[in-house]
């Protein structure tokens, strides 16, 4: 299993914190925030990662994480010119995944609480797409998974209107190989992007997709509120350890 942590975006909706660096370099209470995803990847038992940022940021990630060496993890860095989709990773990565299984992990997402999550995730996973999903107060922001009667998963929805289940889809993916010849196949959706979403649904489609209901402590940082509910969140469990 290939490890993937996109870390690039515009990052707007925090401006101006992220006018002249990149948010998933932005302080998580005593961490870089990317160090949270890389932990993550890291405890499910993955070994080697790629980072993938934007041009403006990519030397920074090198100078804070290096080889891996430290981390005892290899770790390579490939650049997005532009932010075309979290599904762009894959077409990025192709060459870094070759013929593996890969999860990526979206650099601002803290999954906080079970180290041992992802572990047994990726033990017991054989082919298809494992996706993990919260309950949130505010669904809209979010990839949304919608459920039939008997809590089977019919389709997942990007950022609705009108979500139809309050689970939101996490930024943690686990997929088969087969994830870069669905990427290639892919067309930008109506916000010029390739969406990750539309990959969970091909997933679904063909009756491959794994939708587990993650326990624990989730965050998706891309708003100043939960910025800091995350840092706050951490400082916590520090002091309580
Ligand atoms: O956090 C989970 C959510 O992440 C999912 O529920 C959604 O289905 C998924 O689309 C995504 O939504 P966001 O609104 O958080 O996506 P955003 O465009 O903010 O990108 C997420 C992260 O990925 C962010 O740190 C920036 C980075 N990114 C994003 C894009 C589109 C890139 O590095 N390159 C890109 O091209």
């Amino acid at each position: 299993m290939k490890g993937i942590i996109l870390a690039g975006g515009a990052g707007s909706r925090l401006h101006p914190l992220t006018k002249v660096t990149s948010k998933q370099l932005l302080p998580v209470y005593d961490k870089p925030m990317i160090y949270y995803p890389m932990e993550t990847l890291i405890d499910g038992g993955i070994k080697e990662i790629l980072v993938i940022s934007d041009p403006h940021n990519i030397g920074n990630f090198v100078r804070l994480l290096g080889s891996g060496k430290d981390f005892g993890v290899k770790i390579t860095y490939e650049v997005q010119d532009k932010p075309e989709g979290i599904a762009q990773a894959f077409l990025i990565a192709e060459n870094f995944i070759r013929r593996d299984n890969v999860t990526l992990i979206l650099g601002d997402n803290l999954f906080v609480g079970d180290g041992d999550f992802l572990d047994d995730a990726i033990r017991t996973f054989d082919s298809g797409g494992r996706i993990f999903a919260k309950q949130v107060p505010d669904p809209n922001r979010f990839g949304v998974v919608e459920f039939d009667k008997n809590q089977n998963v019919i389709s997942i929805e990007e950022k609705p209107d009108k979500p139809k289940s309050d689970f939101a889809v996490t930024g943690l993916y686990i997929y088969d190989n087969s994830v870069v010849k669905k990427t290639k196949n892919l067309k930008p959706s109506t916000r010029g992007e390739l969406e990750i979403t539309d990959i969970n649904n091909l997933y679904l489609q063909e009756g491959n997709l794994d939708v587990k209901v993650y326990e624990h402590y989730w965050l998706d940082t891309g708003t100043f509120d939960s910025l800091l509910e995350a840092g706050n969140k951490i400082h916590q469990l520090r002091k309580n350890k």
